[in-house]
């Protein structure tokens, strides 16, 4: 809407500028006003040069004479991965290698005597790094994921589908029931943080580790965190329900 906005004011002020614009001085101009838009309608900061770059770039675009099948193809592409994030607001990008190390240490210690196994959850578990790595060294363990993006659930489901104690499914992390699991494990965004924590809190039974990678739940400090030398140097915050 505010690229269409910006788009009507610009043909109109083209109407009647004394001089005849180009096609990629016009979409400059177009880049400006959704901009301008983008900021007064109070959108987050980093939309402001997205908002800006958009006609240029398909101005430029247009003049390489790329077939129109590519963008489509990327554009599919993009959908099964990204799917819902507009909606969601949480994307898809990878715990790392330490993360999932470091959560090997947080993990109920081996039952004694051969009792039943901890079950472990991953809410939105992406393409199954955490889940495949952790069932790896940890055997005693039951492993679960739920995925809203068909192709990361696809990915994963084809490379845990033969790990007889994993299991990922394809759907919403919001009609999952926490309550049978000793370690629930999210990497989302901040924007669904307070919610969710409330749902950990009504599900989760007592005892049971809530462990959120990177994003502190407003208002309600953690327990625990523990610093991972990783790129990021990503931050576990933990919980003890
Ligand atoms: C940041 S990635 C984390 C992937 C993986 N857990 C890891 O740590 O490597 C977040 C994932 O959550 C998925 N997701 C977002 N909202 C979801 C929802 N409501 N239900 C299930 N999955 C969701 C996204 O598609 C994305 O793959």
């Amino acid at each position: 809407m505010l690229q269409s906005a910006a788009f009507i004011l610009a043909v109109l002020l083209a109407r009647f500028a004394p001089f005849s614009l180009t096609p990629l001085s016009f979409s400059l101009l177009v880049g400006v006003f959704a901009a301008a838009f983008s900021h007064l309608a109070g959108q987050a900061r980093w939309w402001v040069p997205i908002q800006f770059i958009f006609a240029p770039a398909q101005v430029t675009m247009l003049t390489l004479e790329v077939p129109p099948t590519l963008y489509l193809v990327i554009f599919l592409v993009l959908l099964v991965v990204y799917w819902s994030t507009f909606r969601t607001q949480v994307p898809l990008y990878l715990s790392s290698n330490k993360v999932w190390q470091a959560l090997e240490t947080l993990l109920p210690a081996p039952a004694t005597g051969g009792g039943a196994g901890f079950r472990f959850m991953d809410i939105g578990s992406g393409i199954g790094g955490v889940l495949a790595h952790l069932a790896r060294v940890r055997p005693d363990g039951e492993y679960h994921g739920v995925e809203i993006a068909p192709l990361p659930f696809l990915w994963s489901w084809l490379r845990l589908r033969l790990k007889p104690n994993c299991r990922v499914r394809w759907g919403s992390l919001w009609d999952c029931d926490l309550s049978h699991h000793d370690v629930v494990f999210a990497y989302l965004s901040p924007v669904p943080m307070a919610e969710l924590w409330e749902k950990a809190r009504r599900e989760m039974k007592p005892g049971s580790l809530f462990i959120s990678n990177t994003f502190a739940v407003p208002e309600f400090p953690p327990q625990k965190t523990v610093q991972v030398d990783d790129l990021h140097h990503s931050l576990l915050y933990i919980w003890r329900m």
